[in-house]
């Protein structure tokens, strides 16, 4: 079964028919909500609001560890994370789709690893490639079969938040290799394959970065609604199309 991670723009899948939810608490605290079950285009998923279904929880209090091992726990196989995004490259623009395939973590003081604690052995995971080929490549498939453009493989760097960034920060990401901006990317990803679960991320781009093309001055914050309510949209036809595919 695949696991659907909502982000902002996408605290409810309204296309999942069928619905039915299940709380669940784990070894580390509550996950960000009930777990969602139902089937998205006929298959059965489940989703799961990251910032909850109130939108909640901020970046830095999202219980990463509580998610993904709820996910595991399920017996979910892959999953699929929706992130909304700040484009630093000039053109990942608002409204662009984007799959990443390469992370910087630019987080601090979040609960990242499983491996901790008096009981855990200090384990190391390779995260060379921080995303899942395979689920990526579904992601990728699934664009062209929605036809919805998309962009393949850019860095995720992924801040703290909540606040948004200063114009130098972005300058300083752009010149680490940063091509996007977002704040849930991390440690999500990192925990999911320490769980051994495969994650691909789709990123929706609502705004230029902190200084750059139309936020040189200030992001708008009222102009991302709008964005992401017609992007998220155009993210969840590809998701009906990659949840087709063997999890
Ligand atoms: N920065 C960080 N996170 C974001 C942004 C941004 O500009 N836009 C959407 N999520």
């Amino acid at each position: 079964m695949y696991a659907i991670i909502g982000g902002s723009g996408l605290a409810k899948l309204s296309a999942l028919q069928k619905q039915r939810r299940r709380v669940m608490r784990s070894p580390y605290g509550e996950p960000s909500g009930a777990l969602t079950f139902g089937q998205l285009a006929g298959r059965e998923v489940v989703f799961l609001a990251r910032h909850g279904y109130g939108h909640t929880i901020a970046p830095h209090e999202i219980n990463y560890r509580a998610n993904v091992w709820a996910l595991k726990e399920l017996g979910v196989q892959g999953v699929f994370s929706v992130a909304t995004v700040g484009g630093v490259r000039a053109d990942l623009g608002p409204g662009t789709l984007v799959v990443p395939d390469q992370i910087i973590d630019y987080t601090h003081s979040r609960k990242n690893t499983f491996f901790e604690g008096a009981e855990a052995r200090v384990t190391h995971i390779d995260f060379t490639l921080p995303y899942s080929a395979r689920l990526r490549a579904a992601l990728l498939e699934a664009a062209r079969a929605a036809g919805e453009p998309i962009v393949d493989g850019a860095t995720y760097a992924c801040t703290q938040g909540p606040r948004l960034e200063t114009a130098a920060e972005i300058e300083r990401i752009a010149g680490d290799g940063g091509d996007l901006v977002g704040m849930t990317g991390m440690p999500e990803a990192a925990l999911a394959r320490e769980a051994g679960l495969e994650y691909a991320a789709l990123g929706v781009v609502v705004n230029h970065a902190a200084g750059r093309g139309e936020s040189r001055q200030q992001v708008k914050l009222e102009d991302l609604e709008n964005v992401m309510r017609q992007t998220v949209t155009r993210a969840v036809r590809i998701l009906e199309q990659a949840v087709q595919g063997e999890p």
